[in-house]
């Protein structure tokens, strides 16, 4: 039977996303205590992971080869200078060599179409590691730093009712945030400039993220920030210029002036009292100010290492060993 492919968090149930957050929160603990069982620690002995990257990567790349080499097997980085991935070989060709001696992909990419043909004909499972239109790791860290940060008594993850701001552009990184909060009941308010909002198609897909779903979280989109952040208890941002938009800066710079996330930008707009930040990061000082970047409200560290633990799970869970079954 095929494998299973990560492509962005509208491939999981609301159950199958909540459980990896939970299980990566649970390996953390485990690893940190000292207390991870052999049964972790020698997962991946004797198999590779292919990491296909076409851009640079620093939180990606470390938290990938960290968490492989922890679960005892051998993450390989091939860099797009390296191999021959849709430059001189075709995709196809490419998928099926690699499959063929590895146990698993996970490829950085432009458009998503190239992740999503590596899978289509990969005998192993593919992780998308950021493309154009999605960054699902990020999303599973993003949403243990927010259950670490707001955390619940129940069983599950206890999130419903909490709301998010996103102040800034309408990218990879907030497509696959949204679906998140969708799936898991808290409310994402999205501002963006005019022309730099939710691409139709992508709207549906994150709306349509509520299917099935007991009480799922609500999309709202303005272009002005104060409305997203009212009552919000998290504002997050990323870079306005993403990897590949780089010949856009300078429209995008004019575009997005205002949008700078401040204390001030924070208190105006009425956000909560406890409101935290977060950033994918890498940051840039256009997009917030030093004074939340820096302070006790950033969760941006904490988010950061939490990449190690969900590369973990996602490359333990569902993908490698289990060829494909989330538990
Ligand atoms: N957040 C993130 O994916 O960072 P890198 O681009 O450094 O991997
Ligand atoms: N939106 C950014 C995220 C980098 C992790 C980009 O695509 O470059």
């Amino acid at each position: 039977s095929s494998p299973r492919h990560l492509m962005s968090i509208s491939d999981l149930t609301s159950g199958e996303f909540s459980a990896l957050v939970r299980n990566a929160a649970l390996r953390k603990q485990a690893v940190k205590a000292a207390q991870a069982p052999t049964s972790l620690t020698t997962a991946l002995t004797g198999q590779t992971v292919a990491m296909m990257f076409s851009k640079r990567s620093t939180r990606t790349r470390v938290s990938t080869e960290a968490a492989v080499t922890m679960l005892g097997g051998h993450p390989m980085f091939l860099g797009k200078d390296d191999i021959q991935l849709g430059v001189n070989e075709s995709l196809y060709d490419t998928s099926v060599v690699i499959s063929s001696m590895t146990s698993c992909m996970v490829a950085r990419v432009g458009p998503h179409s190239d992740v999503a043909n590596l899978a289509k004909h990969s005998s192993v499972p593919v992780i998308n590691a950021l493309s154009d239109d999605f960054h699902p790791l990020q999303t599973i860290a993003d949403f243990l730093t927010i259950s670490e940060a707001f955390p619940s008594s129940g069983t599950g993850l206890g999130l419903n009712g909490l709301k998010v701001a996103w102040i800034g552009d309408s990218n990879n990184v907030l497509f696959d945030l949204a679906t998140g909060c969708v799936k898991m009941g808290v409310d994402i308010a999205v501002a963006s400039p005019k022309g730099y909002g939710i691409p139709d198609s992508m709207r549906q897909l994150i709306t349509s993220a509520a299917q099935g779903v007991d009480s799922p979280g609500k999309l709202s989109e303005t272009t002005v920030p104060e409305e997203a952040i009212q009552g919000a208890d998290v504002l997050v941002t990323d870079t306005w210029i993403s990897m590949g938009q780089e010949s856009e800066k300078k429209k995008r710079l004019d575009a997005f002036s205002g949008y700078q996330i401040t204390s001030e930008l924070a208190k105006r707009g009425g956000a909560k009292d406890g409101w935290k930040f977060m950033h994918c990061l890498p940051r840039h000082a256009e997009e917030v100010a030093d004074e939340v970047f820096y302070s006790p409200r950033s969760l941006v560290f904490p988010e950061a290492e939490n990449r190690l633990w969900a590369a973990m799970t996602a490359a333990l869970e569902g993908l490698v060993v289990n060829k494909g079954r989330i538990q």
